[in-house]
C-alpha cells in the first residue's frame, strides 16, 4: 500500500464484538481479466471539458494552454488518461458540439500547436489522451453545409446532409414528426437561391447541427481521413459522440415515440416536485425495445466502426481506442458496439441513472458485467458527465426520484451534504469494480451542481428549445475552483467564468482540499492510489451475502493477492465487517469500527 493510499484514514480500530456472519457466494459474477490486459480494459480516464477547467488567457473560457499547465493535477489524482470534450472550430452552439472544421482548433481555445503542446505534456506525465469525435452532424457553418445550401435541391452537395422535401400541398410540414432532443421540431427548412422557401434538413439536435447523411460514401470517406489527422498528431483515442445516431431508418418513418433526450426519454414534464424522503418511489418510463426508434441504434452504423477499429489498429500498440457514447437499450443491444472488432469501450449510462437503492446497484452491476462479458469487452462505469446532473447533487434527492435535465432555483434544492455524503459513497463503489471507469472534472472536489443559476446566463440550446421548461445542462459546466480566493477562484487570471461560479464553489476549491485529511479530493487520491495498487480494474467480482438486503457487499479478487471486501451501507443502521477484515479505505469515517450509512468502506480480507 502506497502511503497515500491509507494515510488519510485514520479511523478508529473495529470494535471488539462487531464481526458480522458473510460469505462469498459461490461463483464470482465476473471472472479477473488478465493481468497483462490491454490498458484501456482498466483505465480510470478522466473528462476535461475544455470550456471550464482552467483558462489560461483570462477571457472567462478555459483554453488549451490552460489544461496544459493544470495536467500535473490529475498526474497526483492517478488517472489514467484524459477525455476532451470538442475543441474544434466551431460557433459554439452547442458548447463546440456543432463543429465547423475538424481539422483545426476553435480560436477560443487556442491553436494546433497548442493541442500538440498539450498531447505532449499529457504523454510526459504518463496521460493517455482521448478526443471527441463527433461524426453525427457538423455545425451549419461547415463548409460542406454551406456548399450545400448554395448548390441547392438534387446537387451532389445536399446529398451529403438529410435534405427532404416537405409535406403538405407546398412542402410546409416537415418530412415527418421527429422532435429533436433539444426540443421543436427535428428539421428546419431553408429558403432557397430564388428566396423561396425550399427543402427541409434533418437535425437531431440543435437547429445549427445538421445530420450527415452516413450512406453517402464521402462522409465515410471524411472521417477516416479525420481520425488519421488526429492519430498521425499523438491522440490515443476518440469517444464517439451520439455513436447510435449516424445511420437513420430506411425512408425515415414517422415515430411513436415521445422525444428523446440525452438522458433516453423524454422526461421535462416530471420535475423534481414531492422529492421528501416519504416520496413515492417513482418508476422510469421504460423503453419498449420491439419498437425501435428510427433516429437510433440502426445495424447499420456496426459497420461503419469496424472500418474505423481496422483504422485504429493499423497504428499498432499501444491500443488506440474508440468509446461510444450510445444511450441504448437493453444491455444487449448496447453491447453490440463493443465486440471484439468494434469499439473498445461504451459508456455503462445504466449505472450513472441507477437509483441509490442497494437492489438496484446490485442488478446493473451485476447485469453490466454479464453484458459485457457476452463480447469479451470491459464493463465501464461512470457517474457524471457534462450532460448529467453532478452525482453530488442528483444524489441528495430522495432516491428514485425522476431524473431531471438541471435543476434551477425555482425547484426543491437538493440536501447537499447528503448528496455528497452519498456521491463519496458511490464513487468508492465504482471505482471498486472491475473494468474502466469514467470521471468528470470537479467531482474529485465534490462540486455540486450550479442549482441558482439565473436565466440569463443559460446557455444550452436546451432551454430555450423548450422556452425554458427544461432548465438544461449549464449547472454541470460552471468553471473549476482552483483556490478558495480570487475573483474566478483561479480558473483564469481574470475575473470572468463564461458561466458564474456559485458563491458555495470557494468551500470546494482544490487549494481547501489539497492534503487535507479527509476532503474529497484526498479521498479520490487514496481510491485512485489503492485501486492501482491492487489491480482493482482486473479483478473478479463476487457477490457477499450475509448482510442486510440495503448493503452492497462484494469482494474483487485476483489470484495475485488478498480479496478487498467492499461494503456500501444503503441502510439506516451501521453494519459491522467481518472478522478480519482490514480498512484500506473508507468514503467517510467510521462510527466504532462500524460502516455508517451512505458510506463504503474497502477493506482487505484473507
Ligand atoms: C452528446 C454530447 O455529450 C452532448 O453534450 C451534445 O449536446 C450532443 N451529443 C450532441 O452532439
Ligand atoms: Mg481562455
Amino acid at each position: 500500500m502506497t502511503p497515500s493510499a491509507t494515510q488519510t484514514l485514520n479511523h478508529p480500530g473495529l470494535g471488539a464484538g462487531h464481526d458480522v456472519d458473510v460469505r462469498e457466494d459461490a461463483t464470482p459474477v465476473h471472472a479477473e481479466d488478465r493481468p497483462d490486459a490491454a490498458w484501456w480494459r482498466q483505465a480510470v480516464i478522466y473528462q476535461i471539458y475544455p470550456r471550464s477547467w482552467a483558462d489560461h488567457d483570462g477571457d472567462g473560457i478555459g483554453d488549451l494552454p490552460g489544461i496544459t499547465s493544470r495536467l500535473p493535477h490529475l498526474r497526483a489524482l492517478g488517472v489514467d488518461a484524459i477525455w476532451l470534450s470538442p475543441f474544434y472550430t466551431s460557433p459554439q452552439a452547442d458548447a463546440g458540439y456543432d463543429v465547423a472544421d475538424y481539422r483545426d482548433i476553435d480560436p477560443i481555445f487556442g491553436s494546433l500547436t497548442d493541442a500538440d503542446d498539450m498531447i505532449a505534456r499529457a504523454h510526459e506525465l504518463g496521460l493517455k489522451v482521448i478526443v471527441d469525435m463527433v461524426p453525427n452532424h457538423s455545425s451549419d457553418e461547415h463548409e460542406w453545409f454551406t456548399a450545400a445550401l448554395a448548390a441547392g435541391p438534387g446537387s451532389a452537395e445536399r446529398e451529403r446532409y438529410m435534405f427532404r422535401e416537405g409535406r403538405g400541398e407546398h412542402g410546409e410540414l416537415p418530412p415527418n414528426n421527429w422532435e429533436s432532443v433539444f426540443g421543436g421540431a427535428a428539421w428546419t427548412r431553408v429558403t432557397e437561391a430564388d428566396g423561396k422557401p425550399g427543402q427541409w434538413y434533418l437535425h437531431i439536435f440543435d437547429t445549427k447541427q445538421p445530420d450527415f447523411n452516413w450512406e453517402h460514401p464521402e462522409v465515410r470517406a471524411e472521417f477516416e481521413s479525420i481520425l488519421r489527422f488526429w492519430l498521425d498528431r499523438g491522440v490515443d483515442g476518440f469517444r464517439v459522440d451520439v455513436a447510435h445516431g449516424l445511420i437513420k431508418e430506411q425512408g425515415l418513418p414517422d415515430t411513436e415515440e415521445e422525444r428523446t433526450t440525452m438522458l433516453g426519454h423524454s422526461e421535462h414534464e416530471h420535475g423534481p416536485e414531492g422529492v421528501s424522503e416519504a416520496a413515492p418511489v417513482e418508476e422510469a418510463p421504460r423503453i419498449d425495445h420491439t419498437k425501435r426508434s428510427p433516429m437510433w441504434d440502426q445495424d447499420g452504423v456496426h459497420e461503419i466502426y469496424r472500418a474505423w477499429r481496422r483504422i485504429l489498429e493499423s497504428y499498432g500498440t499501444p491500443d488506440r481506442i474508440l468509446c461510444a457514447e450510445a444511450w441504448v437499450e437493453p444491455q444487449e443491444r448496447a453491447v453490440a458496439y463493443v465486440r471484439s472488432d468494434e469499439m473498445h469501450q461504451a459508456f455503462n449510462f445504466d449505472f450513472l441513472t441507477a437509483s441509490w437503492i442497494a437492489d438496484d446497484l446490485r442488478a446493473v452491476i451485476t447485469s453490466s458485467l454479464h453484458a459485457a462479458d457476452s463480447v469479451g469487452a470491459p464493463s465501464t462505469w461512470v457517474l457524471s458527465n457534462h450532460d448529467v446532473v453532478r452525482h453530488a447533487s442528483r444524489l441528495g434527492y430522495a432516491p428514485g426520484t425522476p431524473r431531471m435535465n438541471g435543476i434551477s432555483a425555482t425547484d426543491p434544492q437538493p440536501d447537499r451534504e447528503l448528496g455528497l455524503r452519498r456521491a463519496r459513497a458511490a464513487t468508492a463503489l465504482m471505482l471498486a469494480l472491475p473494468g474502466g471507469a469514467y470521471l468528470y472534472q470537479g467531482e474529485e472536489l465534490g462540486l455540486p451542481d450550479s442549482t441558482d443559476m439565473p436565466d440569463e446566463f443559460r446557455q444550452d440550446p436546451t432551454f430555450a428549445r423548450t422556452d425554458g421548461a427544461e432548465t438544461g445542462r449549464d449547472g454541470c459546466r460552471v468553471p473549476i475552483p482552483w483556490s478558495s480566493q480570487g475573483p474566478s477562484l483561479g480558473f483564469g487570471p481574470g475575473a470572468s467564468t463564461w458561466l458564474p461560479q456559485p458563491d458555495v464553489y470557494a468551500e470546494y476549491a482544490v487549494d481547501r482540499q489539497e492534503g487535507v485529511e479527509g476532503s474529497t479530493l484526498e479521498l479520490y487520491r487514496s481510491l485512485l492510489a489503492a485501486r492501482r495498487e491492487l489491480s482493482l480494474g482486473t479483478g473478479s467480482l463476487t457477490w457477499v451475502e450475509g448482510y442486510a438486503g440495503d448493503v452492497v457487499a462484494l469482494t474483487n479478487g485476483s489470484s495475485q493477492r488478498d480479496r478487498l471486501l467492499v461494503v456500501t451501507n444503503l441502510g439506516e443502521d451501521a453494519v459491522a465487517l467481518p472478522a478480519g477484515a482490514e480498512v484500506v479505505v473508507a468514503s467517510g469515517p467510521l462510527e466504532d469500527g462500524l460502516v455508517p450509512t451512505d458510506t463504503t468502506v474497502w477493506a482487505r480480507w484473507s
